[in-house]
């Protein structure tokens, strides 16, 4: 299949940029900024590359190589994006002058007509961008293809080597998605991406790997082993056996919404493994959140294992992965306890969206007829609301924040927010206050609300909520809840501070 790669230099918007190449029916794929120009030739039918932004800046002293220069050799389109275009600029004898934290903003730019990038792009236009980057001097044989008042130029191309100090795969950018465009049309590609053919092609794939044998996959409520599960059913019919771990750190009524859809819905059989009471006693005086995360995952794994064993021999394990995770792991970034199985459980797994991004898998999970209550679930993290109890776990504890969440989530929906906001929920903190209950000065808990938007979970806002729909939570947390007399917003941004508390 002919592909795009992009090189991440760590801009947020990558993941947008691969969706946007995907939309035009050519795959894409995120590969690490080292890679050589041999393990691009290894993929096969690359057919572009694209080097990306990212928050460094060039030192010109160092004489460093940020991209293997041979790629160069590849004659295929390349372009390189604010900091990708900064590399290419100093590769061909540019002075760069950048600085760190740069901030980011619109800026009117003029592009030229006659490069094919911007092919049906009015002549100014407005382009998302820093106005401190400047790029100057040498670039012999090239042509400035944009400008701007205060940077000067900011695009520049030769033959099939473009550079744009702006990044069109940001909504801000007018015209983007045609430049994106533009750029996949001039790579020429046979434009094979399309999700009705993954879903065939993945039916027959799993129908050829598995054979006469069994499956098994976990469910965990969300969205992306719901899909997994589809994909097998429609591929192997009752050789897939679902589980549901019942570990009782779920969202309020989360396994009957799961259990309810499948049976009804699909007429798949959900095995229930209810171990509430297991996992709470492990969680037994632990604060420590690596800790919680160990114990969870280390009896998760001991109670799937063993539910395993009573439903019969399986030959193979299915798990949702998607293409994130991998990058997540693959790039050495988190250590958090993703998925909840380990490789080396004891099963074959197969992994059938790990070529998909979310929002591909949620457009999967629709062709495949699942409801929209699943397919925009919100992201919950593996460890569950154990991470959103600051200290320690307890029965009591897990009630105030279910109820808690559950007039939070209720009070969102009736104002019609929940399609706005990424993630939203309650943390209990460990900070018990002082309140009036009938004249008597009585400690409770206080609950935090935790509410962002974001493209993709790595960057986020706080969302800006309407005072009164604040105060009607917060009311009725209060009045509703026994154990809380304390409501807080959390107004801080994704980063410094991360989605969850712990
Ligand atoms: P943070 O807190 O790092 O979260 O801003 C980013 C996204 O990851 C989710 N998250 C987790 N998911 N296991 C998971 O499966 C975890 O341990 C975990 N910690 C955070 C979080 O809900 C958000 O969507």
């Amino acid at each position: 299949m002919d592909k795009i790669v992009i090189l991440d230099y760590g801009s947020q918007y990558n993941e947008i940029l691969l969706r946007k190449i995907r939309e035009n029916g050519v795959y894409s794929l995120l590969l690490p900024k080292g890679t050589t120009k041999e393990e691009i030739e290894d993929l096969h039918h690359v057919k572009g590359i694209i080097l990306s932004g990212g928050p460094d800046v060039i030192d010109q002293s160092q004489q460093k190589e940020v991209f293997d220069e041979r790629l160069l050799e590849l004659n295929i389109p390349i372009l390189g994006i604010c900091y990708g275009m900064e590399a290419l600029a100093n590769r061909f004898g540019a002075k760069i002058e950048s600085i760190r934290d740069r901030e980011y903003d619109k800026h009117v730019i003029r592009v030229n007509k006659n490069c094919p990038l911007f092919l049906d792009v009015p002549e100014e236009i407005v382009a998302y961008m820093t106005k401190n980057d400047r790029v100057s001097g040498g670039l012999e044989g090239f042509t400035q293809i944009a400008e701007s008042g205060s940077s000067g130029m900011v695009g520049f191309a030769k033959d099939y080597v473009f550079g744009l100090l702006f990044h069109p795969e940001v909504a801000a950018t007018d015209y983007g998605d045609v430049m994106i465009r533009n750029f996949v049309n001039l790579c020429d590609c046979e434009g094979n991406w399309d999700l009705d053919a993954f879903i065939e092609n993945k039916i027959k794939g799993i129908k050829k790997v598995v054979g006469d044998e069994r499956v098994i996959l976990g469910l965990s409520g969300g969205v992306d082993s719901a899909v997994a599960a589809l994909l097998f059913h429609r591929a192997i019919g009752d050789n897939l056996t679902c589980v549901f771990v019942e570990t009782g750190l779920h969202r309020y009524n989360e396994y009957n919404v799961i259990l309810g859809r499948f049976e009804k819905n699909f007429d798949i059989k959900v095995n229930v493994c209810d171990e509430g009471e297991l996992f709470l006693s492990r969680l037994k005086g632990i604060v420590d959140p690596e800790k919680k995360r160990q114990v969870i995952s280390k009896t998760f794994i001991e109670v799937f294992k063993k539910e395993a064993e009573k439903l019969g021999h399986f030959k193979f394990l299915g798990q949702g992965t998607l293409y994130t995770d991998i990058r997540e792991s693959k790039w050495g970034g988190k250590s958090k306890v993703i998925r909840g199985l380990p490789e080396d459980i004891g099963f074959e797994i197969i992994e059938p969206l790990k070529q998909l991004t979310k929002e591909e898998v949620r457009i999967v999970g629709r062709k495949l007829g699942l409801d929209e209550e699943i397919i925009n679930r919100q992201p919950f993290p593996f460890p569950g609301l154990a991470i959103r109890i600051i200290g320690e776990v307890t029965l009591v504890k897990l009630e105030i924040l279910r109820e808690a969440n559950e007039i939070l989530s209720n009070e969102i929906r009736k104002a019609g927010l929940n399609r706005e906001i990424y993630q939203y929920f309650c943390v209990l903190t460990n900070i018990d206050s002082v309140g009036v209950e009938q004249n008597e000065k009585i400690y409770y808990h206080t609950v935090a609300i935790r509410a962002v938007t974001s493209q993709d979970g790595i960057n986020a806002d706080f969302y800006h909520f309407d005072i009164d729909f604040l105060d009607r939570v917060a009311t009725r947390i209060v009045n509703e809840v026994r154990g809380v007399n304390r409501v807080v917003y959390d107004i801080t941004r994704k980063p410094p501070s991360t989605i969850e508390y712990q």
